[in-house]
């Protein structure tokens, strides 16, 4: 599903249009392609005082050989001058002309609620120099180990500042907060990555958390994470899933692509894309879950990735749903799943360091009229996250989630066309987003260094309105 709209307003004709009539102009989003930097284009760094994480941040740009800009003052200097990367100076002025593509902060040192007028200090000066596309990222402490309530309030406060700046800031900009647990510090990098890079295009407002899981990471080939892992992919003969093994392929995964017998012709195809191969069931019939751990154990020695992608709607108001519609997509969405985890540990067939990831909902998040057996089913996957991680960490397994917002695939394309257009503009990118943006946020959950990323639920929605 295209939205023309989009390529209409960026023409010459449509932007004029759009000034003189004021209507919603989307940029056309950056999106990674092969080859390219990490980031392209100058990123700022700064810190409040006291900080102590702006040796990991500094450490993260400097092996992706950024161009790193701070204040003249700033410890960020030496650090990349130990780390092998030049730096230059910088002390904003209006007149300057300078444009940033990312602003990267550490604000660990903000320990009452006095010091966040430092997000002030180093934010103001600068957010009229973003590039297009441009990527915030406040770095902070977990607010829940903070040891004293003054400064888990502050910590817990950088939220509202980057969901703020993330509708401010326009322009294809988004912006996270990033909490880093004590101990965890060297488990950044995977994350840092991913979010100043156009990889995360359209996820913002979203904060995440690194964890000291206890799980011991990989440190892979940054430009093929995935080489010599195992991904099973449920869902994958078109849409968000095809996506998502196109996305593991191209990391270096070999993807076990899964969907129903009747999308045995296109699932052929995508997977003999991607040298990929076929399972064709359906993950709610009897024997789908021993199937699975068989073929994964028997094809493979075992899985490193699985990705439940699968899922369906069927919505009606509460008063018009069938029992039988009820049952179908909670079976669909989140009944089989649980029981192809259960078996797969049951069965030992999930390797160390191994990724459970889950494709819930905004849905799932906010509520949606007519989606009340969506709704529950998308909820639950994130209930499953949360109830499963304690007994998936000890076995050296992660589980998150990503709850997507509107997404142009053909079950966005059914949508009627007002509730369409609604869901499509409602967001601060003003446009739906793109099957590979989900699955490039599934693609860093499945990195071998987001071992230290666990329990997280993180939107891909361009930060819409619904359930903000
Ligand atoms: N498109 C969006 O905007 C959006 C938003 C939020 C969440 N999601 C979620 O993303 C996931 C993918 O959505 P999509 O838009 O690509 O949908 P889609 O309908 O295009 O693809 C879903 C795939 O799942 C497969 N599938 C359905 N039932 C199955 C079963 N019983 N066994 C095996 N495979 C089965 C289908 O055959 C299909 O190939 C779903 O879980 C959906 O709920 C999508």
């Amino acid at each position: 599903m295209s939205d023309r709209y989009i390529d209409f307003v960026n023409s010459p004709l449509g932007q004029l249009l759009a000034k003189n009539l004021g209507l919603p102009a989307p940029l056309a989003l950056d999106r990674f392609k092969p080859e390219a930097p990490v980031v392209k284009g100058a990123v700022l760094v700064g810190a409040a005082a006291g900080s102590e994480l702006t040796a990991a941040i500094t450490q993260v740009l400097a092996n992706i050989k950024a161009e790193v800009f701070a204040a003249a003052d700033s410890a960020v200097h030496g650090l990349a001058s130990s780390a092998g990367l030049a730096t230059v100076s910088y002390a904003p002025s209006a007149e300057d002309g300078q444009k940033f593509k990312a602003l990267v902060f550490d604000a660990s040192g903000i320990t009452r609620s006095d010091d966040l007028i430092a997000l002030h200090s180093f934010f103001s000066p600068v957010i009229r120099k973003l590039a297009n596309s441009a990527r915030i990222v406040v770095i902070g402490r977990t607010p829940e180990l903070c040891d004293n309530p003054k400064h888990a309030t502050a910590q817990r406060a950088l939220e509202g500042f980057t969901r703020a700046i993330g509708k401010e800031a326009k322009k294809g900009a988004t912006a996270q907060v990033v909490y880093v647990a004590p101990g965890a510090e060297a488990g950044l990098e995977s994350t840092l990555r991913f979010y100043i890079s156009p990889k995360s295009a359209y996820v913002s407002g979203q904060v995440v958390r690194i964890a000291a899981t206890g799980i011991a990471g990989e440190t892979p080939d940054w430009n093929k994470p995935l080489a010599g892992k195992v991904a099973l992919v449920t869902g994958a003969s078109r849409g968000i899933g095809e996506a998502i093994a196109q996305t593991l392929a191209r990391d270096g995964a070999h993807v076990i692509c899964l969907d129903v017998p009747q999308q045995e012709a296109d699932l052929n195809k995508v997977a003999g894309e991607i040298g990929g191969s076929v399972l064709a069931l359906d993950i709610t019939s009897a024997e789908a879950p021993a199937s699975i751990a068989a073929h994964v154990k028997n094809a493979h020695g075992g899985l490193d990735i699985i990705v439940h992608n699968a899922g369906v709607t069927r919505d009606k108001t509460l008063a018009n749903m069938k029992e039988q519609l009820w049952n179908m997509v909670i079976n669909i969405n989140l009944s089989s799943e649980e029981r192809i985890n259960d078996e797969l540990i049951a069965q030992n067939a999930i390797r160390a360091n191994g990724r459970v990831i889950c494709v819930s909902s905004i849905s799932g998040i906010a509520g949606n009229m007519g989606q009340t057996n969506y709704a529950v089913s998308k909820a639950g996957v994130i209930g499953m996250v949360n109830s499963m991680l304690p007994s998936l960490q000890a076995k050296g397994i992660t589980i998150n989630a990503v709850a997507p917002g509107f997404i142009e695939t053909q079950m966005t394309a059914a949508i009627p066309f007002a509730i369409r257009e609604a869901g499509r503009r409602m967001n601060s990118m003003s446009q739906g987003g793109l099957p590979v943006d989900v699955a490039e946020t599934i693609a860093w959950y499945a990195n071998p260094a987001s071992n230290a990323v666990n329990g997280n639920i993180v939107r891909v929605c361009g930060q819409s309105l619904i359930g903000a």
